[in-house]
């Protein structure tokens, strides 16, 4: 039972459209009709507001560490193997992220999950997610390419839990990549051709 409940506070947590609600606060209109039409940090900060653009990228990580510390502290669940992949934790790592790419408060229509999956990487174990920070950080500095750095870092959280033995995270954090990468299919064909925009232009 308490893995339905890790489920919806995962979900809840991960559903608060951050990027929408600033934007809109800070008077800088609908991002979702803005670039890529993504609510996340990278399309926010195509508005031009850094500063919006970075308190976007903050809260979206900050829902997803705290979803899965709620998770991990409120809630009980199987700590052995095999059960424990569905323990609190992954299953509120895996449910923010869902929450924040499918908000049923915005018809489903969210974001690509970069920055809330870093702050569950952090939440699961402080490991993974310093991993993440340095693969998305070295990518981002290397390739000034948000996606890219993203889906990097993404990919890397799995493997590097895999790595480390952190085996009760590896099948939430595979899945969580897959959600991520399909959700960056239009990005992927834009690398493939050359196309895929630098962070801080208008595209
Ligand atoms: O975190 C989102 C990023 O990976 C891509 O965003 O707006 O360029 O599609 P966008």
């Amino acid at each position: 039972m308490d893995v339905l409940w890790a489920a919806l506070l995962g979900y809840l947590c991960g559903s608060i459209p951050f990027g929408l609600i600033l934007a809109r606060l800070a008077g800088l209109g609908d991002v979702r009709k803005i670039g890529s039409g993504n609510i996340g940090a990278t399309n926010v900060l195509r508005t031009g507001n850094k500063a919006v653009a970075a308190a976007t990228l903050l809260l979206d990580l900050a829902k997803g560490f705290v979803a899965v510390l709620l998770a991990a502290h409120l809630l009980t669940g199987p700590s052995e193997m095999p059960g424990a992949i569905l323990g609190p934790a992954p299953v509120a790592a895996v449910f923010a992220v869902i929450g924040h790419c499918f908000p049923v408060w915005l018809g489903f229509k969210g974001g690509k999950g970069v920055a809330t999956n870093a702050g569950v990487s952090l939440g699961l174990a402080w490991p993974i997610g310093l991993a993440y920070a340095l693969v998305w950080l070295g990518v981002l500095a290397a390739s000034r390419i948000s996606s890219l750095a993203g889906m990097s870092a993404v990919v890397a959280a799995a493997i590097v839990a895999a790595v480390l033995g952190y085996a009760a995270y590896v099948p939430a954090l595979v899945l969580i990549a897959l959600i991520v990468l399909w959700l960056h299919r239009e990005n992927l064909k834009r690398l493939a051709n050359g196309t895929e925009p630098k962070v801080g232009s208008k595209e």
